[in-house]
């Protein structure tokens, strides 16, 4: 019952405020308790997010003019107090000048702050969270109704090398590196709301304390490994006529009984291989930028290029919003590139029988091969064959 009304009640006020605008916002609002200072409503309805008139901020500057001279008794150094100089500043009332010469020490007050830390608070946790978790329960029901990815020819027992020692170093230093940060990446997002009502604020400051750090240098590992397995892999990953056919069977990982040609790596894996590189890559760049705060301008030279497809970015970002994008960047993208490595680690573990080995011992079982990818297989058994002499 109450739902309609209140909704009447809105609407009416929204009426009444459209057509008697002045009189609503021109109500004075009593300031002689501060002084003519902020009230605590003002603070409540900023940290609320709400719009609140400041003009009259330009009239509480101080009055230099009037102050007693510092040698009077109760005498004052000036008539303005700090609060008023911060006043004056945040109107541009002011030109303040900064001793320290520390890059963006010249950024003395920013409004985008708040925005920053509410949207990682709010939607980049929530969504990044339903992402994984959303990802997790896919993988779980995909098992349930699929089941393990078995081999379904008849084994051979023999075995076909997959991956060289040099490659596996590569994935595995990538892997290892990778989950590394992503656990202490997602720590430091939800370490307020999960780790500290469980561990207490001394364990999980220490653990913070840890985690920045290993965060912090572990990244150099993952960015070597990005680049060793794009050099050893990048040319098996160039899109070939085979990938659209394995795409529109979906890899025969939907149904049994169907194994479209794949050469080393499938349409499946070239994708994987491609996320890693452009994701990885952008987690990189990004955190680069917060590893040298305030030394790179990453948003505002992208922003000016894509400015030039249409778009109307701005382009002149104080230091610290490019820190807030960056953080928020790399963030974004991190959610999305662990929820893609969940399915990888799922398919290159428990999902398919046979999998692991080529990334274990590196050798795969050859049915497995023939049956996952046939192409490669062939030109493996065929380079053998050319080069084990004739009995
Ligand atoms: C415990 C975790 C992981 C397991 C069990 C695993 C397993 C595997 C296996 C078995 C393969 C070879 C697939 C084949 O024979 O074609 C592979 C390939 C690969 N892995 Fe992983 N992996 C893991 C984590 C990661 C992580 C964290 C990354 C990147 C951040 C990654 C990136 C890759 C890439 C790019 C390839 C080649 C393309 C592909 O097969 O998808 N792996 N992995």
């Amino acid at each position: 019952m109450r739902k309609p009304v209140t909704n009447g009640i809105r609407i009416f006020l929204f009426i009444l405020a459209f057509l008697f605008p002045l009189s609503l916002s021109a109500q004075e609002v009593d300031r002689s308790a501060t002084g003519g200072a902020q009230t605590l409503e003002d603070i409540l309805a900023r940290q609320a997010g709400q719009t609140i008139d400041t003009t009259y901020q330009l009239e509480q500057l101080g009055d230099p003019e009037s102050a007693a001279p510092s040698s009077a008794d109760l005498g004052v150094l000036g008539g303005a107090s700090d609060a008023d100089i911060w006043r004056a500043y945040r109107w541009g009332e002011t030109d303040l000048s900064v001793s320290s010469r520390t890059a963006a020490a010249d950024v003395v007050m920013q409004d985008s702050g708040m925005k920053w830390l509410n949207f990682r608070a709010g939607p980049l946790r929530t969504y990044g969270g339903y992402l994984l978790l959303g990802m997790l329960g896919v993988l779980l029901l995909f098992y349930i109704l699929r089941g393990k990815i078995r081999i379904e020819g008849e084994k051979t027992g023999t075995t076909i090398e997959r991956f060289k020692p040099l490659e596996r170093f590569g994935h595995w230093l990538l892997a290892i590196s990778f989950i590394i940060l992503a656990v202490t990446g997602l720590a430091s997002l939800f370490g307020r709301v999960a780790l500290i009502p469980l561990f207490g604020k001394e364990a999980f400051s220490a653990y913070a304390w840890i985690g920045k750090w290993v965060h912090n240098n572990i990244s150099w590992a993952f960015m070597l490994a990005l680049i060793w397995v794009f050099l050893f892999w990048v040319l098996h990953n160039l899109p070939s006529r085979h990938d659209i056919g394995w795409l529109l069977k979906g890899g025969g990982l939907f149904s049994k009984h169907s194994h479209p040609p794949a050469k080393k790596f499938n349409a499946g894996q070239k994708l994987i291989f491609w996320s890693v590189i452009i994701l990885g890559g952008s987690i990189s760049v990004s955190g680069l930028s917060l590893l040298f705060p305030f030394e790179f301008h990453l948003f505002s030279h992208t922003f000016s290029v894509l400015n030039n497809f249409g778009f109307d970015l701005p382009t002149e970002l104080l230091p610290h919003e490019e820190m807030q994008l960056a953080v928020l960047w790399h963030s974004i993208v991190s959610f999305v590139l662990i929820a893609i490595i969940l399915a990888h680690i799922y398919i290159g573990s428990v999902g398919m029988e046979g999998a692991y080995a080529a990334m274990g011992s590196g050798q795969v079982e050859k049915q497995w091969a023939k049956e996952h990818h046939s192409l490669w297989f062939e030109e493996v058994e065929k380079a053998n064959s050319s080069t084990t002499p004739a009995e």
